[in-house]
């Protein structure tokens, strides 16, 4: 079975994530969806939020996999079993930031490919960041982030959460 592991902070799940981990489902039978645990990042939602944000997303897609994971990226594809890694690539500025971690996890796991999916032209632009700007001040993300989690983040800003 070919599987691949879609890693990200997914702080929260945008449209542009989701484009992503459909696309990966043309190309391979499983898509492990990676959730980075990092205590030391300030996020607008737990792990745990996260993976469930990412959950309600995903439901009913029987080849997508929402999980958590710590520590390197290389290790836990060794770990699963996994030799390849699916990215979106936005703009030109994605591409030093992602061909460095692409090469040392390389490095630090031969055996792993990474493949970078071109983002789709209206997601361009679009970032967790982005969103997270634009819904602390008031504005309308309903055509950045699936509709089902856009309660949860408006919620999380009128309780004051960044
Ligand atoms: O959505 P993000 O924040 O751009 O995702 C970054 C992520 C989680 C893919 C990356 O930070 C990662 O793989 N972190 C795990 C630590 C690791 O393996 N570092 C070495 C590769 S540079």
């Amino acid at each position: 079975m070919r599987t691949a592991i879609c890693p990200g902070s997914f702080d929260p799940v945008t449209l542009g994530h989701l484009d992503i981990i459909n696309r990966s489902r043309k190309v391979f039978d499983k898509t492990i969806v990676a959730v980075l645990v990092n205590p030391e990042k300030h996020t607008m939602f737990t792990v745990d939020e996260r993976i469930g944000l990412l959950k309600r997303c995903t439901e009913g897609m029987e080849d997508v996999e929402v999980v958590g994971f710590e520590g390197l990226l290389a290790d836990y594809a060794r770990q699963r079993g996994v030799t390849a890694i699916v990215k979106g690539l936005r703009a030109l500025s994605d591409f030093e930031y992602e061909f460095q971690q692409a090469l040392t996890n390389k490095k630090l796991n031969p055996e792993l490919e990474t493949m970078f999916l071109t983002t789709s032209a209206e997601n361009m632009f679009l970032s967790s960041s982005i969103v997270k700007q634009i819904a602390s001040f008031g504005g309308d993300i309903s055509n950045f982030v699936p509709e089902c989690i856009l309660e949860d983040i408006k919620a999380r800003i009128s309780e004051g959460g960044k």
